[in-house]
């Protein structure tokens, strides 16, 4: 039995932008995906799942996983004519739309088939193969949910034209958030899509923005840095109205991110695909990352207390 696991993830600043080769900012979270496989007598491979998940999230997502799934064991050269795979995802992250599930199942998968055949695999081996599972949830992906998801800790994330340069980012310590998830499954690829056709017909326009978005990451690199909360929360708000601008937003997370900044947050914006998912709210110390996850969980919706920079 082989086993392995994947870091879930929050996207702090620039998800979308990462795309066309922006600068992107990620950390780790604290929970994770686990993977179990078992090598078996027969043929083909089957995934068990058993992650928690926001309701219709797993059967939502089913026919991307198989594809996911297919495309791995493709590139890790698996022999599923004489043996069969019996694969168990589990672990504390829950399988939702925007803290990087699919990828964290992915670099679980990978790390799973690597200790049960004796593969070796390297952190950059691990990675590659979860960047080709990810292909089948979004297509077209930037690479940056499955970097967090093998490499873990606070990242700064670039992709220029098929190379992804990853750079590790210190923080002084572990800061609290939390994540709202707004329980509504988002589709990367028809979210993705949506910019891209946005952005064609509206080139001047996006143009604009997407100069902001640069300028702006640069500046909350410095104030990670710095360890500037105040500045970082401000910057977080501002990233925001950027992905409102790209019409990834909606109604549920502008309502979240709004509670969470009447409730005290430094600052708070929606995190990954958008459309649904899960918002991000800086929230330093303990008293008001409960205050903020109280008050989202009055209003029926899930908050995920977690720490970035671990
Ligand atoms: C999804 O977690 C992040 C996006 O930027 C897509 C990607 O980077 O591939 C929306």
């Amino acid at each position: 039995m082989g086993t392995g696991c994947g870091f879930g993830k929050v996207i702090l600043f620039n998800e979308h932008f990462v795309v066309y080769g922006l600068p992107a900012i990620a950390s780790a979270i604290g929970t994770k995906t686990t993977a179990l496989v078992e090598k078996q007598k027969g043929s083909g491979a089957e995934i068990k799942d058993d992650r928690p998940e926001t309701p219709g999230y797993r059967s939502e997502k089913l026919a991307e996983q198989n594809e996911s799934l297919r495309r791995m064991l493709k590139l890790m050269n698996i022999d599923t004519e004489h043996n069969h795979f019996k694969i168990t995802l589990g672990g504390d992250l829950i399988a939702a739309s925007g803290v990087g599930a699919s990828a964290a199942s992915c670099t679980a998968i990978a790390r799973a088939f690597s200790d049960e055949l004796g593969l070796g695999y390297s952190d950059e081996r691990v990675n590659e193969v979860a960047y080709e599972g990810e292909k089948g949830y979004h297509g077209n992906p930037s690479g940056i949910d499955n970097t967090v998801a093998t490499y873990g800790g606070l990242i700064w994330y670039k992709r220029v034209e098929g190379s992804q340069t990853m750079e590790r980012m210190k923080l002084k310590k572990p800061v609290e958030i939390v994540m709202g998830n707004t329980g509504i499954v988002a589709d990367t690829k028809i979210v993705v899509a949506g910019v891209k056709e946005r952005k064609e017909k509206a080139a001047e326009k996006y143009s604009h923005i997407f100069e902001n978005a640069a300028e702006l990451v640069r500046d909350a690199r410095k104030e990670l840095e710095a360890f500037d909360l105040q500045k970082l929360g401000h910057h977080m708000n501002k990233n925001h109205e950027l992905l409102q601008q790209i019409g990834v937003s909606c109604n549920e997370l502008d309502m979240l991110v709004d509670l969470a900044r009447d409730n005290g947050a430094l600052g708070a914006k929606m995190t990954g695909t958008g459309r649904g998912g899960y918002i991000v709210a800086l929230t330093p110390g303990w008293d008001l990352q409960e205050r903020v996850a109280v008050e989202i969980e009055r209003k029926g919706f899930q908050a995920l207390r977690t720490t970035i920079g671990i």
